[in-house]
């Protein structure tokens, strides 16, 4: 566990201080707002999230803000241990309940009287433990293992965490309706990061800072971090930080130093980016200095899928730049008779290749290069000689945005 121990640790246990928590997202601003509310409430909290996305930080927020404070933060990992290992680490047992237990042993649940249980990857939990957990949440009592006598009364707040869905395993019966109705009083769910894109150069600066290592990742490198997915979230990205750091050429990391898997994902971004800057930009020199026409030349090459929907947008956006957010020019430019504007209009929105003109309004109208760089096959003569070739400049020039 990652909390920083406080300097004023109580006798018996170690007071936490609130864990770092790194963020630039509302989402993650608005959760902690409710932590912070939900802490002092006291009600059993259920924190629900993919793995690696902060739930045991947000558990012990919850504590260290609870009036709780003073006790202790008991944490129970119910993934790790075997049912009968489960049952005696929270309820305890007594000496000579089984092979091996040579004295009483007190539980979990004892240990954290007063305090805060965390009972972490609970939809692990078999459905005779959930039973077993049912009762104490029910009346408190904790019954060690081997005894058959009533022990003791304890007064614990329970936090719970999983990255499974449990109304779907209440669904399946592989969970207790009653157990999760108990346990989730208050829902706090982490986003995964990559829905909040923000997180990741806050999170970046903060796991650099904490090493000795005194690195900067580049522009680039960040922008491939942002791009990835982060099935591992803040965990991968902890890692990944930890890896590269030492990878650093004269204190930067750049894409080379990133990991293949998420380097290669960044990488193929790029060149698709790239791929259909320059297949709009071909199509657009084809259309302006190689007499092709939209309907004639552009639109088969659509349909017969040699250019994509995002190669569509793509090219009108050039379109659109140049006629300054105005369609109608834009279907000079392209070649179109005036009175097929509604046809284009509906082609385009028919197949989602539609671009927003309004944020071509206020830009200054672009100057295309003059230089023709044409690299699809040339028009036959007889397609050439019926065409009145317009530059894109003199387009610009004779038409103003409707
Ligand atoms: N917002 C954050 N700021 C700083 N560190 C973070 C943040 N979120 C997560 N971490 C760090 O990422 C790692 C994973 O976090 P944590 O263990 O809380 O995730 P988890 O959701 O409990 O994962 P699991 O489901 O696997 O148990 C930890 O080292 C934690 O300190
Ligand atoms: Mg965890």
């Amino acid at each position: 566990m990652s909390s920083l121990i406080g300097p004023t640790a109580a006798p018996g246990h170690s007071r936490l201080v609130p864990p770092i928590f790194v963020t630039a997202s509302t989402q993650i601003r608005q959760l902690l707002a409710l932590v912070e509310r939900a802490a002092l409430g006291g009600g059993k909290v259920l924190i629900t999230g993919e793995s690696g996305v902060g739930k045991d930080l947000i558990a012990q927020r919850i504590h260290v803000f609870s009036t709780r404070q003073a006790g202790p933060f008991v944490p129970v990992n119910c993934a790790g241990l075997t049912e009968s290992l489960l049952e005696t680490e929270l309820f305890g047992h007594v000496k000579g309940s089984f092979t091996g237990a040579h004295r009483d042993k007190a539980g979990k649940l004892q240990l954290a009287h007063r305090g805060t249980l965390f009972l972490d990857e609970v939809g692990e939990m078999s459905l005779r433990m959930q039973a077993l957990l049912l009762r104490f949440l029910e009346n408190g009592e904790v019954q060690a293992v081997g005894s058959d006598l009533l022990r003791a009364t304890v007064d614990v707040r329970v936090v719970a965490a999983t990255n499974r869905n449990l109304d779907e395993m209440v669904a399946a019966g592989q969970f207790r309706e009653d157990l999760l109705y108990r346990l989730r009083v208050i829902h706090l769910h982490v986003p995964p990061l990559r829905e909040r894109k923000e997180d990741v150069r806050v999170l970046v600066d903060h796991f650099v800072s904490r090493s000795a290592a005194r690195v900067s990742f580049t522009e680039r490198a960040l922008q491939v971090l942002e791009r990835h997915r982060w099935p591992g979230n803040v965990r991968e990205l902890e890692n990944v930080v930890e890896q590269t750091k030492w990878l650093a050429d004269q204190g930067a990391v750049d894409i080379p130093q990133l990991p293949l898997a998420i380097r290669t994902a960044g990488e193929s971004i790029l060149v698709v980016n790239e791929r259909r800057r320059q297949v709009a930009d071909d199509l657009y020199q084809a259309i302006i200095h190689g007499g092709y026409s939209f309907w004639e030349h552009i639109y088969p090459l659509f349909l017969s899928r040699d250019m994509t929907r995002h190669d569509m947008r793509e090219l009108v956006t050039r379109g659109l730049s140049v006629s300054r957010g105005s369609y109608r020019v834009l279907l000079r430019l392209f070649r179109m008779p005036p009175h097929d504007y509604k046809r284009f209009l509906n082609f385009l929105a028919a197949h989602d290749c539609g671009v927003d003109f309004r944020q071509f309004r206020k830009l200054p109208a672009q100057r295309p290069e003059r230089r023709p760089r044409v690299v699809l096959p040339p028009l036959s003569e007889a397609d050439r000689d019926d065409k009145t070739v317009i530059s894109a400049l003199d387009a610009t020039d004779r038409f103003s945005a409707v």
